[in-house]
């Protein structure tokens, strides 16, 4: 594939170049089209309109016979001012539900297609989850540093450890796949601190547990799947997309799965609520670090082999950048083939 051609180019022939290339990220510098953005749970969406933004750019959302519809315009005040080349003619954009969002296309409506959108195996296709499975939070930060953040899951010991678990274990290992269109990080760690939540809430009465973590982002969707194997103890099957909102404002409407555990179980209900928790505990990092990317700074970005996803997520995602800016918003690989094998999920 052509993304692992360069990656390995860039990485065996020139890791000066490859460092140059970490470091001279400016998160809020980039911004990629031809992307479905997943811009409202579908439940939002009622037939009086509701207002989403992608960078600024208004999409009023609503439903016409059932149907989900995303314009430009309000409906009510049909097309006034000048109209972008991201909506058709009547100011419409392209459109589709899945997965129990409404993603709107953000790009060259001609370019948009079904099989752009990400795969989210452990979300029913046709939506449906209980509400208290739903949320929405917000970050004042730009997106791919949350992204960033989250990629990075060795954060989650420190900054999360009173709801997941602190950083003691036996052995951790981290490994990192890619392609031109995706990241996937897994991280294994045995003999790990039994998540305090799963302790309190999951019914967990070790004191260790084997847990197998996974995040994949899908790079120009700005969103990510968060899959933890917890033994003893339930798995975690989040999703966590990062709609940017504006450079450096992130809307955050996730969809925590926990229709896996038992129904006696209280950590059915109480996990999806940690996210509120969480996002605060994460926006505490991350919404004093945004601004200091917006100027330039002489101190170095300085990183260790343990960010070898996040440095990967960097370049990765410049180099879409590079080729937009050439003029080519070409998908050379498939986001929406089934990726359960790449995140070790089986259906239940
Ligand atoms: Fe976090």
């Amino acid at each position: 594939m052509a993304g692992q051609f360069f990656w390995h180019e860039l990485i065996t022939s020139d890791p000066k170049a490859f460092a140059a290339k970490v470091n001279s990220w400016v998160p809020h510098g980039i911004v990629l089209k031809d992307a479905w953005f997943p811009l409202a749970h579908s439940f939002a969406v009622e037939r009086e309109p509701v207002r989403r933004a992608v960078y600024s750019q208004p999409f009023f959302l609503w439903r016409e016979h059932g149907v989900a519809v995303a314009a430009e315009f309000h409906p009510a005040e049909g097309l006034t001012g000048t109209k972008s080349a991201f909506s058709d003619a009547a100011g419409r954009y392209p459109v589709l539900e899945k997965y129990g969002y409404v993603w709107g296309w953000f790009g060259n409506p001609a370019n948009a297609a079904p099989e752009h959108l990400p795969s989210l195996p452990y979300l029913p296709e046709g939506g449906g989850l209980p509400k208290h499975m739903l949320g929405t939070v917000r970050f004042d930060c730009s997106a791919p540093l949350s992204l960033e953040n989250l990629i990075d899951l060795t954060h989650a010991d420190f900054l999360h450890a009173d709801v997941v678990g602190d950083e003691k274990m036996d052995k951790e290992t981290v490994e990192v796949f890619h392609d031109s269109e995706t990241i996937t990080m897994v991280r294994t760690c045995v003999n790990k601190s039994v998540a305090p939540i799963m302790k309190r809430f999951g019914g967990v009465k070790a004191d260790v547990q084997q847990v197998r973590q996974v995040i994949r982002i899908y790079l120009r969707s700005h969103a990510a799947i968060a899959y933890g194997r917890f033994s003893p103890g339930d798995n975690v099957q989040l999703f966590h997309p990062c709609v940017p909102e504006t450079r450096d404002r992130t809307r955050l409407d996730y969809a925590m799965n926990t229709s896996n555990v038992k129904k006696s179980n209280i950590f059915r209900y109480m996990m999806p609520k940690a996210s509120y928790k969480v996002s605060r505990q994460d926006s505490s990092m991350t919404s004093p670090q945004s601004p200091r990317y917006m100027r330039p700074e002489t101190r170095k970005d300085l990183h260790s082999p343990l960010d070898e996803a996040g440095q990967k997520y960097r370049v990765l995602m410049i180099d879409l950048a590079e080729r937009q800016a050439r003029g080519d918003f070409a998908y050379r690989d498939n986001v929406s083939a089934d990726c359960s094998e790449i995140i070790g999920y089986t259906k239940a």
